[in-house]
């Protein structure tokens, strides 16, 4: 096992990763690293962008509608920490190079979405996160303090005694031993756990199920945010159709072209996303759902949103002449691993920045656009007090590699996902939790211990670790509270979204995993 040194390990190349290694970078060398191509993650396809406010009313009403949409779950600290420095973030970003798009006099073009009471997002046209990651990734390239391993997957933290000396990384089939002086997870999100989201495939929870076999403490795992509209295709990640084309004025209409959400919610289609999700959830069985942005009219629709204008006639739907069918799904984790403000968790030398941290700001609903905030604000600040020396342990050891995974595993993941988003989904129920406890419990048996790893094996085992905890945390939350909404009796819908591949979540009862 090849062993290497440096001040700094980042794990995770999103918009957290990227921030963080850039800002270390002043302090000390800095390994960055990350399971797909570099950049990849969720950052890489955020739409509708990044909010800010500057003056003292917009702060002021930034913070109450972060908490009201947080069910003021919020860690009220963090949410002012967040707002107040979210115009040093933009400043900071806009000198990498990241463009927002302006109006004609020069002022920010200010987008609105869901729970905003105000315009206050902006937004690089419809393909924000891919203007942030361009901009980031080019400048970490060009930062001679940060080396970067690309396609290289963190398996689990090197931990003696509560202290964090840096992580096991497998590359090109080799375990590598990396130590730091201190670690940054910046894994992103989890929604992969689910069968119908908008994460890209690396987002499969391994920053928490890294941190949680480590011992740090998490909070927060049963808040899984859904969004309302992704684009209802056979595949999975989903297309996502951005809450910011309702902010400009798109319906929700179901099959008779009747705008359902105002039985729900007088504010309609930018009401709270766990709203909007639960309302198109309930309808889908007795009617398709559709966005409709035909009153938009072509020209708007293409200069504010030609990225998604473009991903939905790539997939069969003209935004301009066509109603276009949509879904909920995963979409964001509002919970974490549990960090202060300076990123710390609860295991020293050990830190975390964006999805992967639960640094209180979200609550039990994350406003729309505060999350590409939250992860340049606080993968900014980390490490604000100075490091403690300590001295590396000499014996560590990590599973042997095996290239080739073992039959008895083959499809356990598409289980599992069908698994969590039936019983652990937007309506819960007790009864349903515990079975899925009990289904991964045993599913998860098979695969402890097993003495050998690789990069299909690794992320299985988070999967299963991270369900296992998110179900957890739902049972333990036994009255409803923003994104976690419990019903005495789901209805059970073996054709949701129409797919026949949903019935193997019934099959799967008889499948021995091991
Ligand atoms: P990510 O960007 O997901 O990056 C995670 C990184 O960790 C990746 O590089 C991945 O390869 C790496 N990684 C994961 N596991 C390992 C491992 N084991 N070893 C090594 N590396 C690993 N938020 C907004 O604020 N505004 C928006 O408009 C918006 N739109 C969105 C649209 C979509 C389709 C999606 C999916 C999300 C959107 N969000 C939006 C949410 C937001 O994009 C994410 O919460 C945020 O980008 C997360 O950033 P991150 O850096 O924490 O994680
Ligand atoms: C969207 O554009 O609808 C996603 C915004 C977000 O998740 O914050």
């Amino acid at each position: 096992m090849s062993e290497h040194h440096f001040e700094f390990l980042v794990i995770g190349s999103g918009a957290a990763g990227l921030t963080s290694a850039l800002t270390l970078s002043k302090k000390g060398r800095v390994l960055l690293v990350s399971k797909g191509a570099f950049g990849d993650g969720s950052s890489l396809y955020a739409q509708g962008g990044i909010c800010v406010s500057r003056e003292a009313d917009e702060v002021q009403s930034h913070i109450e509608d972060t908490l009201a949409a947080g069910a003021e779950h919020n860690d009220r600290s963090a949410v002012s920490v967040m707002v107040e420095s979210s115009a040093e973030a933009i400043d900071w970003l806009e000198h990498q190079g990241v463009r927002f798009d302006r109006e004609p006099d020069g002022a920010y073009s200010q987008g609105l979405e869901a729970a905003h009471s105000r315009p206050r997002i902006l937004h690089a046209t419809d393909f924000t996160g891919r203007s942030i990651q361009v901009a980031l990734v080019s400048q970490a390239r060009r930062t001679p303090g940060v080396t970067i391993w690309d396609e290289a997957t963190a398996l689990d933290l090197i931990v003696r005694d509560g202290q964090c000396f840096g992580a096991y990384v497998l590359r090109g089939g080799i375990a590598h031993r990396c130590f730091a002086d201190a670690t940054v997870l910046a894994t992103g999100g989890l929604g992969q756990v689910y069968r119908w989201t908008t994460n890209p495939a690396v987002s499969s929870g391994d920053g928490i199920a890294l941190g949680m076999r480590a011992g740090a403490e998490v909070a927060d795992l049963e808040f899984i945010q859904f969004h309302p509209t992704a684009l209802r295709a056979d595949s999975s990640p989903a297309f996502l159709i951005s809450e910011a084309v309702r902010g400009a004025g798109a319906y929700i209409v179901n099959q008779s072209g009747q705008r359902f959400l105002f039985d729900v919610d007088p504010r309609g289609e930018l009401a709270p996303r766990d709203i909007v999700a639960r309302a198109i959830y309930d309808e889908l069985p007795v009617s398709e759902v559709y966005i409709d942005c035909r009153h938009l009219g072509l020209t708007p629709l293409l200069k504010r949103f030609p990225n998604i204008y473009q991903g939905a006639l790539d997939r069969g739907f003209n935004l301009a002449t066509d109603l276009v069918p949509v879904t909920p799904a995963a979409h964001y984790s509002c919970g974490g691993l549990k960090v202060d403000l300076d990123g710390s968790t609860s295991i020293a030398g050990l830190f975390a920045c964006g999805e992967v941290a639960r640094t209180g700001v979200h609550g039990a609903n994350r406003l729309a656009s505060n999350s590409l905030l939250e992860a340049v604000v606080f993968a900014r600040s980390l490490m604000k007090k100075p490091l403690p020396k300590t001295s590396r342990p000499v014996s560590t050891s990590c599973p042997e590699y095996c290239k080739a995974t073992p039959e008895r595993f083959a499809g356990l993941k598409r289980r599992l996902q069908h698994l969590m988003w039936e019983k652990v989904g937007i309506v819960r129920a007790e009864h349903e939790l515990r079975a899925a406890r009990a289904q991964i419990e045993d599913w998860s048996s098979g695969i402890t211990g097993a003495g050998w790893i690789n990069e299909d094996i690794a992320e299985l085992r988070n999967m299963l670790l991270v369900s296992a905890a998110i179900t957890q945390a739902a049972l333990n939350r036994r009255v409803s509270l923003g994104s976690h909404f419990l019903v005495t009796s789901p209805r059970v819908d073996a054709t949701y979204c129409g797919h026949v591949e949903t019935q193997l979540a019934g099959a799967d009862e008889n499948v021995a995993f091991v």
